[in-house]
């Protein structure tokens, strides 16, 4: 009865968890992936949706179909946004890169269309390991061979990236390579980004590989803009000055609401017609509404006004799940260690090698009668690691939804059973 496609969708490793989030609410979850519930902009989306209805002509043409593309204003707008962001901008006229924006239900609509256009079954998709693991089954779907390169405290390790492509140029398959996605800022899971002084290397290595066709790198910031303190390093889409390899992915959905659920992407010219022929088969257009109330909050500052309280918040719930795992474990390092958070909404947690983490072992069953879960590790690697494996003794920590006393309670929760465990 099924198509190809609906035979290898598997069904989700994070669905699981879901479930069993929504069967027990006793539990606290430090795995669900979701924004903090109270600061989301109830006062700011109201002011601008009444806005938008207050005048009839532009409620209508909210109300009514908008184009595939997305609506030009806002992508006027994300352009002048996105050169904002760059350290040398006079010569670039917005316009030029308006016209290479896509926007997407989501940037993950973003990423289901890049791997649409781009992978066939057996072509090469290369991610940091650990990476997104929702992108990582999307990819198994459509049966790409995901390998990993290993991560370190500055994100993807570039000595074992290059050892990867010279290895696949060596064994003829570097034209199945197809991209390189890095989650570029505060990544999901690891909450590391990649190094300011990585990020122009990295596009210059998938240039240099790329023979008979691009080697496009998709950075996927879906983090980007909520860094605690201090400025940001420019994207790894910044160092593309040609503008032809590097795909940028961004969201609202973080920094604003998932909701919302919009996103954009710029794409480079050659990808740029498929892309959005592939949009066009989806759904022509994302919801016209949602992208007025977007444009209205960001003319009005609102959206300025959100990204700064939302970094607050979670500055203040990154360093609540710190210092809980340092008063509790702190003695036990670096056996047992985590990352500490400069920006977004993750923390990654290891434990030592002989302690597995999975869904179905005997930590996360010990976890749970404690009354706490996260989201394993293991559903972060892809099946083929460059110079190292799976790891199975790591989980990804979320401090997005639960309230500070909870947190500090969930955090508290996990490292009893971390000195059980252990034996400490
Ligand atoms: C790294 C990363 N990319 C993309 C997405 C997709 O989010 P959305 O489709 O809501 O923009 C997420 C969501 O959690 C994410 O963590």
């Amino acid at each position: 009865m099924l198509s190809r496609l609906g035979l290898d969708a598997g069904r989700p490793a994070i669905s699981d968890l879901m479930r069993l989030a929504l069967a027990r609410p006793d539990l606290i979850s430090l795995a669900a992936g979701f924004v903090d519930q109270y600061s989301l902009p109830v006062h700011g989306a109201d002011e601008a949706w009444r806005d938008i209805m207050d005048d009839a002509a532009s409620a209508r043409s909210a109300l009514q179909y908008g184009t595939t593309q997305g609506d030009p204003v806002l992508r006027y707008a994300l352009a002048q946004r996105l050169l904002a962001e760059l350290p040398e901008t006079a010569a670039i006229d917005p316009a030029t890169i308006a016209e290479r924006i896509i926007v997407t239900t989501g940037s993950q609509q973003l990423l289901y269309l890049l791997a649409e256009a781009l992978v066939d079954p057996g072509d090469i998709v290369i991610a940091e390991a650990p990476t997104y693991f929702v992108f990582l089954d999307l990819l198994a779907a459509r049966g790409a061979r995901v390998i990993g390169v290993p991560i370190d405290e500055g994100g993807m390790c570039l000595a074992h990236l290059e050892a990867l492509l010279e290895r696949l140029t060596a064994e003829g398959e570097i034209d199945r390579v197809k991209m390189i996605y890095s989650v570029s800022e505060h990544s999901n899971p690891s909450g590391l980004s990649l190094a300011a002084d990585r990020r122009g290397p990295l596009v210059e290595l998938a240039r240099k590989f790329g023979r008979n066709h691009p080697i496009y790198v998709l950075d996927d910031a879906a983090y980007r803009g909520l860094t605690f303190e201090g400025p940001e390093a420019p994207s790894l889409w910044s160092h593309d000055a040609s503008g032809d390899l590097v795909i940028h992915a961004r969201t609202f959905s973080k920094t604003l609401s998932p909701g919302v659920k919009i996103g954009y992407g710029v794409v480079p010219q050659e990808l740029f017609p498929t892309v959005l022929a592939l949009k066009g088969h989806h759904d022509f257009g994302s919801s016209n509404l949602m992208q007025r109330l977007i444009l209205k909050m960001i003319e009005s500052g609102q959206y300025d006004a959100q990204i700064e309280r939302v970094k607050g918040v979670y500055a203040s719930k990154a360093s609540v799940v710190v210092e809980t795992l340092e008063a509790t474990l702190g003695d036990l390092k670096p056996a047992v260690h985590w990352t500490v958070p400069r920006g977004g909404l993750y923390v990654w947690f290891s434990l030592p090698e002989h302690v597995r983490t999975s869904r179905d072992g005997e930590f996360f069953a010990a976890c749970l009668e404690e009354g706490v879960f996260y989201v394993p590790g293991e559903y972060c690697f892809p099946a083929a690691v460059e110079s190292g494996q799976r790891d199975r003794n790591r989980m990804r920590l979320c401090y997005g939804v639960p309230p500070e006393p909870i947190l500090k309670e969930g955090v508290e929760r996990l490292a009893r059973v971390v000195r059980r465990t252990l034996g400490a």
